[in-house]
């Protein structure tokens, strides 16, 4: 079995090869998502929303990604293990570099911060001290308040070009990985087009090198389902089933459909 590291998934970018990512919250989906060969698995914050039933990410806190990053790594020995750094949690440098530890020794080989260019100072001490780090930028669900709300971002030619900029820094500081959430199919070509590291889209069109859904919402059990995702349980016998076949429509360029993207 062959394991996944940032070097794949930077050859795959290379070579024009699509790549799925997926949350995991728990060992038995993990083993799951191991077994489909997705490429890239995130203990996202968002187990705020579908594990404890909050209504935003912000409450989460280390220990708690700690404690579901421990369980996920115990079934997937394949993807990618990457985790959130929660609301806060790296609101300092100091703080950055000691929940960053506490989330590493857990399991994580990444971790993933919320943030533009404030952020470079943290993503390069973090990376300097041998810590791999995913950016995250348009819609960043921590800061829900001040965005008013969960509203597709960079629709605006400045903001679009903002957003490029800044994710261009954050690659500067040394990261290895970008999320894009929720913005104009067009935005995620260019951030793709832009940046020499990966970059993983949700709802942010069908030309990020790679795609990153929330398990629950792909398997339609989400209270809300989110435009940009897909029911893909739906006329499947199993989860497994569901799973795969995410993984295969991403790779494939199936997955997303227009109807899944923002203009
Ligand atoms: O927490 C999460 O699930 C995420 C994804 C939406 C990318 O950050």
């Amino acid at each position: 079995m062959k394991t996944i590291s940032i070097s794949t998934l930077s050859a795959m970018k290379e070579n024009g090869e699509k790549f799925a990512a997926i949350t995991a919250y728990d060992y038995t989906f993990s083993r799951l998502i191991e077994n489909s060969s997705i490429e890239v698995s995130l203990v996202g914050d968002s187990l705020g929303n579908v594990i404890q039933g909050r209504d935003s990410t912000i409450p989460v806190t280390v220990d708690e990604m700690a404690y579901h990053t421990t369980a996920v790594k115990r079934g997937n020995n394949r993807s990618l293990l990457v985790t959130d750094m929660p609301f806060m949690s790296y609101s300092t440098e100091v703080n950055a570099l000691d929940n960053a530890a506490v989330i590493m020794q857990a399991g994580a080989q990444m971790v993933k911060l919320e943030g533009g260019e404030w952020l470079a100072d943290t993503v390069y001490l973090l990376s300097e001290r041998g810590i791999p780090v995913c950016g995250h930028v348009g819609l960043t669900p921590q800061s829900v308040h001040k965005l008013g709300g969960y509203k597709v971002q960079g629709k605006e030619d400045a903001a679009a070009d903002k957003m490029i900029q800044e994710a261009l820094i954050l690659e500067e500081a040394g990261a290895d990985l970008i999320v894009i959430e929720c913005v104009p199919s067009s935005l995620g070509a260019a951030l793709s087009r832009a940046l020499s590291i990966p970059v993983i889209g949700i709802g942010a069109g069908a030309d990020t090198d790679g795609q990153v859904l929330v398990l629950h919402d792909m398997l339609g059990i989400s209270q809300r389902l989110p435009k940009f995702t897909k029911n893909f349980l739906a006329g499947k016998d199993s989860i497994q089933e569901a799973i795969t076949a995410y993984g295969n429509d991403v790779r494939s360029g199936t997955f997303p459909a227009s109807e899944h993207c923002f203009k």
